[in-house]
C-alpha cells in the first residue's frame, strides 16, 4: 500500500526520494509524487499517475528539482480515483504547506465541509489534502507549524503516517504517526522518515520507531520527538539488522523465485536459535505451565496467507494440545462478538505486523482479556509491539507481494510453539517431542532437495499455464496446504482456483471437472492417504487430469495412478506442509512466468493491507 519517504540533509533530495520509493514499490501504487524545497526554487511538486518510472522520466531522475529537504509518496487510491490531482503530495490552498499522508483520515468530510465554509478551495478528491488545508488554517492562526501540526492532529480521526514540509521551514521535515507505520532514519548525510525500513536501507541502520501520538522534527543534524502535547520524548534507536543487498533481486528475474530458493536459510534463521540441545526454547514467551493450563480456549487470527497458516497450525495444535483450537480470518473476528476471556489464548499471524484488519482484531481480543501472541516478520511494526507476547521469524524482507518464505517460517514457528506449549501442558510423548524437533532440525536440509527438483513443476506449468481454472484437492494437513497453492496460483497468475476438501467434492463442487480439467492432488498426510488415491481416481473418472503432489515413500503408489506426480521428502506429518508447499509455489511461480504475468507485483495488490 502507500509508501512515505522523507528527507532533510544535505544531498539533493530528489534522486533519494525516488530511489526510496523505487525501493517501496512492491507494495503496490497508482500513483506517485515528491516535493522537495529548495534555496532558490521555493517548493516545488511533481506528480505522475502510473508507474514510478514516469515520475523519474518527467523530472529527468529528479535533477530538475533543486534542494536539500524533500518527501514523497507511492499511493494506492482509497478516497478518489488514482490521478494526478489525488496523487500526493498535497499541498494547501496558499502553497506554503505540503504533505503526504498514509492512512485514512474517517472525519475528512465533516472538516472539509467546514473549511469550505471559510473559503477554503480544494484541489482532489482525497481525505490526505483535508490536512494540508487544516494544517494551513492553523498555521495561518498560530504562526508556529509545530503548534499547527499539535492542533491539526487534535482536530483529525483515523490513521495516518504524516510527512510535512512548510515553505517557511528551509531544513526541517514534520513527522506524525498513528496506527500507520513511519520510521526515522539518522544516517551520515542527514535524517530519514520513511513508512517502510526498505526505502532507507541503502543510506542508514540506524533507526527510530515512532509510537502512535508521537511527533518528530526533522533536520539534517538529527531527529527529535514529542508527544501529541509537544513534550520532548527520549526514544531508543535501533539497528535494523539486515543490508540493501537483503532487499535487492541477487541477479534473479523476480524477488519471488528469490525469496523461493530463500526458504531453506530463512527457516533455519527462525529455528535454530530455538533450539538448544533439543529442545524448545522460545525467548519472548513467557508463559508458566500454570498458564498453560489455564488456557480453555485458542484463536488464531490472521489475513490471506498468514490464515492459511494458522488452518495448518489448528490441525498440529488440536493433536499436540488437546485444546479447542478456532482459525479465524481478522476481518471477521473484529466484528463478530468472539467469545475471549482471561483464560483465551489469541495467536496473531502476521509477515508485516501492519495489517489493519488482523491489528484490529487483536485489539479487539485485548479488550476483551485475552492473552495475545504474535508471530511477526517486521521488527518493531505495530501488532509486535502491541502484542502481550512477540516471536519473530527472521525470514528477511519479503519483497514480491505474494509470501512465501514468510508464509514458511510462520508455519515452522508456529510448529514449535505449539510443541512448546504441549510440553508445558504434558500431551506429548518425549518420543513425539523428540521426533518433531528432529523434523524440525532436519526441514532446512529437505527444503533444499525439494528446491533441487523443479523439473517436474516447470513441465506442468508449460503443460496447464492457459487452463482457465485449477482445483487443489486434499485431506486434513493436505486441505490446508492446498488453500495456500490456490491463493499462490490465483494471485500471481490470475487464473481461477479453488481448494477443496477432498471429502467435499461428492458434496457438490465435483460437478466442476470436466474433460481437461487439471486437478492438483495433494497426498502427503499419510493417515489419509488411500483416501487421497481415491479422490484422484474420482475426479479422474470425470476426466480431470491429475499433478499429485505426495512424498517420496508413496510416489510409487501415486504414480501409478496420477498423470504427473512431485514428490517431496517424508518428514513428521507436523512439518509436511513446510516441505509439500514449496511445489505449489513453483507450480504457480512457472505457470505465471508463462503467462508473462507481473508476477512480483500482481494486479490490484498490496504488500501491506494497512486500510480496511
Ligand atoms: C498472499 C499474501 C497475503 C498476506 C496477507 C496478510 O500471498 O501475502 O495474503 O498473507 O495480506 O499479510 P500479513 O502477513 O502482512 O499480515
Amino acid at each position: 500500500m502507500c509508501g512515505i519517504i522523507g528527507f532533510a540533509g544535505r544531498e539533493e533530495a530528489a534522486p533519494i526520494l525516488l530511489d526510496g520509493l523505487e525501493r517501496m514499490e512492491y507494495r503496490g501504487y497508482d500513483s506517485a509524487g515528491i516535493a522537495v524545497r529548495g534555496e532558490a526554487r521555493g517548493l516545488q511538486i511533481r506528480k505522475t499517475k502510473g508507474r514510478l518510472q514516469a515520475l523519474a522520466d518527467l523530472t529527468h531522475g529528479g535533477a530538475d528539482l533543486e534542494g536539500t529537504l524533500g518527501i514523497g509518496h507511492t499511493r494506492w487510491a482509497t478516497h478518489g480515483e488514482p490521478n494526478e490531482v489525488n496523487a500526493h503530495p498535497h499541498v494547501s490552498e496558499n502553497g506554503r504547506v505540503a504533505l503526504v499522508h498514509n492512512g485514512i483520515i474517517e472525519n475528512y468530510l465533516e472538516i472539509k465541509e467546514h473549511l469550505q465554509k471559510l473559503g477554503v478551495a480544494f484541489a482532489s478528491d482525497t481525505d490526505s489534502e483535508v490536512v494540508a488545508q487544516l494544517l494551513e488554517y492553523h498555521y495561518n492562526e498560530c504562526g508556529n507549524m509545530m503548534e499547527a501540526v499539535g492542533r491539526c492532529l487534535r482536530r483529525i480521526e483515523g490513521s495516518y503516517a504524516l510527512g510535512i514540509l512548510c515553505a517557511d521551514y528551509p531544513d526541517t521535515l514534520i513527522a506524525a504517526r498513528k496506527d500507520s507505520p513511519l520510521i526515522l532514519g539518522c544516517g551520515e548525510h542527514g535524517s530519514f522518515i520513511a513508512s517502510d525500513v526498505t526505502a532507507i536501507i541503502k543510506h542508514t541502520r540506524d533507526v527510530i520507531y515512532m509510537d502512535d501520538g508521537e511527533i518528530a522534527v526533522v533536520t539534517p543534524n538529527g531527529v527529535s520527538v514529542f508527544d501529541d502535547e509537544l513534550v520532548p520524548v527520549e526514544k531508543a534507536h535501533s539497528q535494523v539488522d539486515w543490508d540493501v543487498s537483503a532487499a535487492e533481486k541477487g541477479g534473479h528475474a523476480h524477488f519471488m523465485f528469490k525469496e523461493i530458493l530463500e526458504q531453506p536459510e530463512a527457516i533455519r534463521r527462525t529455528l535454530s536459535p530455538r533450539l538448544k540441545e533439543g529442545r524448545v526454547v522460545l525467548e519472548g514467551l513467557d508463559l508458566t505451565a500454570e498458564d498453560v493450563r489455564r488456557i480453555s480456549r485458542i484463536f488464531i487470527i490472521a489475513c490471506g496467507s498468514a490464515y492459511h497458516v494458522g488452518v495448518v497450525s489448528k490441525y498440529n495444535w488440536e493433536k499436540l494440545l488437546r485444546r479447542p483450537v478456532e482459525v479465524v480470518l481478522a476481518s471477521e473476528f473484529r466484528y463478530c462478538d468472539p467469545l475471549v476471556d482471561e483464560n483465551t489464548l489469541v495467536m496473531v499471524i502476521s509477515q508485516s505486523g501492519e495489517t489493519l484488519d488482523t491489528m484490529a482484531a487483536m485489539r479487539e481480543a485485548k479488550r476483551l482479556g485475552g492473552r495475545t501472541l504474535a508471530v511477526v516478520n517486521v521488527v518493531g511494526s505495530s501488532i509486535a509491539r502491541e502484542a502481550d507476547h512477540v516471536l519473530y521469524t527472521w525470514a528477511g524482507p519479503e519483497i514480491a507481494v505474494a509470501t512465501t518464505k514468510a508464509y514458511s517460517t510462520q508455519l515452522a514457528l508456529m510448529n514449535l510453539v505449539g510443541l512448546y506449549l504441549a510440553d508445558l501442558l504434558g500431551t506429548v510423548s518425549g518420543e513425539e517431542y523428540r521426533a518433531i524437533v528432529a523434523a524440525a532440525e532436519a526441514l532446512p536440509g529437505q527444503l533444499e532437495q525439494v528446491l533441487g527438483h523443479m523439473e517436474e513443476l516447470q513441465y506442468a506449468a508449460s503443460r496447464y499455464f492457459n487452463h482457465s481454472s485449477i482445483f487443489f484437492i486434499g485431506r486434513n494437513l493436505d486441505y490446508a496446504v492446498g488453500l495456500e497453492g490456490s491463493l499462490k496460483l490465483k494471485e500471481i497468475s490470475y487464473i481461477h482456483s479453488e481448494a477443496y476438501a477432498s471429502g467435499e467434492l461428492k458434496h457438490g463442487t465435483i460437478s466442476l471437472i470436466e474433460p481437461g480439467t487439471l486437478v492438483v492432488a495433494l497426498g502427503m498426510y499419510g493417515p489419509l492417504f488411500d483416501k487421497a488415491m481415491s479422490n484422484v481416481v474420482e475426479v479422474q473418472a470425470r476426466g480431470a487430469e491429475v499433478l499429485a503432489v505426495t512424498t517420496e515413500s508413496r510416489l510409487e503408489k501415486m504414480g501409478k495412478t496420477a498423470g504427473l506426480t512431485a514428490a517431496v521428502p517424508d518428514t513428521h506429518p507436523v512439518f509436511q506442509p513446510s516441505l509439500g508447499v514449496v511445489p505449489l509455489q513453483l507450480f504457480a511461480y512457472f505457470v505465471a512466468l508463462q503467462r508473462g504475468c507481473d508476477i512480483d507485483k500482481p494486479r490490484n495488490l498490496a504488500k501491506s493491507v494497512t486500510v480496511e
